[in-house]
């Protein structure tokens, strides 16, 4: 049992409040503790307080102590949105992309998500497990103690359920994102999805939590959503889309009809489409770090928030539009480029992150009852988070109470 004293920390910041998720006003709202002690009993955050309020209680003497030598301590980073279950790199596809071609023209060419698809099938079950597992050790020092990965590299039997149990093997969250593209053994997007709600599907389930889609030209359109989607529900799946990244094709209206838990990248979504998620249960996934290594325009976060949506950041993390595996320089990108506020942008990849993901009751806060799940950052106020732009904050995750890095 993990029974653990981190004492003398400078400052603890955690989003306010207890509910999930964070909307408007109550979005940027942190507590931050100065002079402050986090106590860790059984894997579970104890208490949380200042130093000089801790006494010297007898109880304390059974703990094992870790100095926080005046770090400063945030809830350990949930990133909501990645796709770690990839092998193989596209560099070259960058170099092109940084000469003048664009991610949807290399994709109309058969490279893209395609070229990652041929290294993923090629790499075998031994292969991707040895990737996700580097990947979410990259994660972890970059500050994510929890994290979410979809499949969706692999578009057929074999590798679509090998990339959900590497996922699950390295301690990821599971989402089958069985339609993001045509294989090309299939001449059509729906004969495609013939085979992946017969095949596939039934096994995806009792592995994966969550379904995504990519809705998009050249990817899959609404009517093809729907019939994924209402499928992928039925089997008792949460739903997720990829929508709005490039065109506004009708996910976000989708998304809110289904229910979906969130609706991901809106790049290109419309006041219209702001109005009717502020209006919805589903929560906006935002992805800067997409946009800008894309070059393309970033998503509505100031009008999301500022509408009463329900707004969460992740990296989506992949090796075509978002090579980053760091929600740090995601914070740095939401307050520089959405404007959000430093507090906004952390409740955004915690609690809402969490809340996505289903695990809002026990992830993302650091307070009583909550898993010890944390960052100590050897920084001199919290908000270096998102100020230190790609900066060494040096990170040093405890998991449960335990230190997660040598
Ligand atoms: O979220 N847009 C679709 N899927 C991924 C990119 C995948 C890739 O380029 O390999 C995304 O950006
Ligand atoms: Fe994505």
């Amino acid at each position: 049992m993990t029974r653990l004293l981190i004492r003398d920390l400078r400052q603890v910041a955690t989003p306010s409040g207890t509910g999930a998720p964070l909307r408007g006003g109550d979005l940027g709202r942190v507590d931050v503790i100065e002079d402050a002690y986090v106590l860790v009993d059984g894997g579970e955050i104890a208490d949380v307080g200042r130093m000089r309020e801790l006494g010297a209680s007898a109880v304390i003497g059974e703990f094992g102590e870790l100095d926080g030598r005046g770090r400063c301590a945030v809830p350990g980073l949930v990133d909501c949105h990645t796709h770690a279950a990839f092998a193989g790199d596209r560099v070259e596809e960058f170099a092109l992309r940084a000469g003048g071609a664009s991610y949807e023209e290399l994709h109309a060419a058969g490279g893209g998500i395609l070229s990652t698809v041929r290294a993923t099938r090629a790499a075998g079950e031994a292969g991707l497990r040895v990737a996700v597992e580097r990947h979410r050790e990259s994660m972890l020092r970059a500050g994510t103690t929890t994290f979410e990965a979809k499949s969706g590299y692999g578009l057929d039997h074999e590798t679509e359920l090998a990339s959900l149990r590497a996922i699950a093997a390295a301690g990821g969250i599971p989402t089958w994102l069985g339609a993001h593209a045509v294989p090309p053994e299939f001449d059509d997007a729906d004969a495609y999805l013939d085979f992946a709600l017969t095949e596939v599907l039934p096994e995806a389930a009792k592995v994966a939590e969550a379904a995504d889609v990519f809705v998009e030209r050249g990817a899959f359109d609404v009517k093809q959503a729907r019939r994924y989607l209402e499928a992928c529900k039925a089997e008792g799946l949460a739903l997720r889309l990829h929508g709005d990244q490039f065109t506004e094709a009708g996910a976000v209206p989708l998304a809110v009809e289904l229910g979906a838990r969130s609706v991901d990248h809106l790049e290109a979504t419309s006041d219209a489409g702001i109005r009717t998620l502020a209006a919805s249960q589903t929560t906006a996934v935002l992805l800067p770090a997409s946009a800008l290594f894309l070059g393309r325009p970033m998503p509505p976060g100031r009008a999301l928030v500022d509408a009463g949506a329900a707004v969460a950041l992740a990296t989506d993390f992949n090796p075509g539009s978002a090579f980053t595996e760091s929600l740090p320089l995601v914070c740095s990108l939401a307050c520089t480029q959405l404007t959000l506020a430093p507090g906004e942008a952390l409740a955004a990849c915690t609690v809402n992150a969490a809340h996505v993901l289903g695990r809002s009751a026990r992830r993302g806060r650091i307070a009583p009852g909550f898993d010890a799940d944390l960052l100590l950052l050897d920084v001199p106020d919290w908000r270096y988070l998102a100020y230190h732009l790609g900066g060494d904050l040096g990170i040093d995750p405890i998991i449960g109470g335990r230190r997660a890095l040598p």
